[in-house]
């Protein structure tokens, strides 16, 4: 959801795990799923409501590739890689939207707005290439219409 960071707010979502048994990795799954990463400062949280050390919580964290690191853009454009989309140009597709927005694979928009991930299959085979625009799957999509769809989002 991309909520902005806040503590308190953190405390709680991790309170909801704090007696399950395993809960850290669903506790990191909440917490990106509320802020849309897991900030560096909930380790010292996590360490606490867990009883580990926070090198613990750290080797956990940077484990899991899953796991973002640092706020992402306010809309994430995911590029479909795996084969049917591959084979539609994909790979084509992922440098037009890499050099038209000026963001790398795991980056983000100098202007905050844009994280750009690859992924590998969004079960849309059948109309290559595909990409997700934050919770939205386009297919047989071109590298123009994902500029018009990042206009329209912006706007
Ligand atoms: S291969 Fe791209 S959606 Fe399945």
């Amino acid at each position: 959801m991309n909520n902005v960071w806040n503590a308190d707010r953190a405390n709680t979502i991790i309170g909801q795990f704090r007696t399950v048994r395993g809960g850290l990795l669903p506790a990191l799954h909440a917490l990106q799923h509320h802020f849309g990463y897991v900030d560096d400062a909930a380790i010292p949280l996590l360490a606490d409501a867990f009883n580990q050390t926070g090198a613990d919580i750290y080797g956990v964290l940077t484990y899991y590739h899953d796991f973002k690191r640092a706020r992402p853009g306010r809309h994430t454009i995911k590029v479909c890689r795996a084969e049917a989309c591959q084979s539609m140009g994909s790979e084509q597709l992922l440098d037009d939207i890499k050099k038209r927005l000026n963001v790398d694979v795991g980056g983000k928009t100098l202007d905050g707005e844009f994280s750009l991930e690859q992924v590998f299959c969004l079960g849309n085979c059948a109309l290559p290439p595909s990409i997700m625009m934050d919770e939205t799957l386009h297919g047989r999509i071109t590298i123009d219409q994902v500029e018009s769809l990042c206009r329209k989002v912006r706007s």
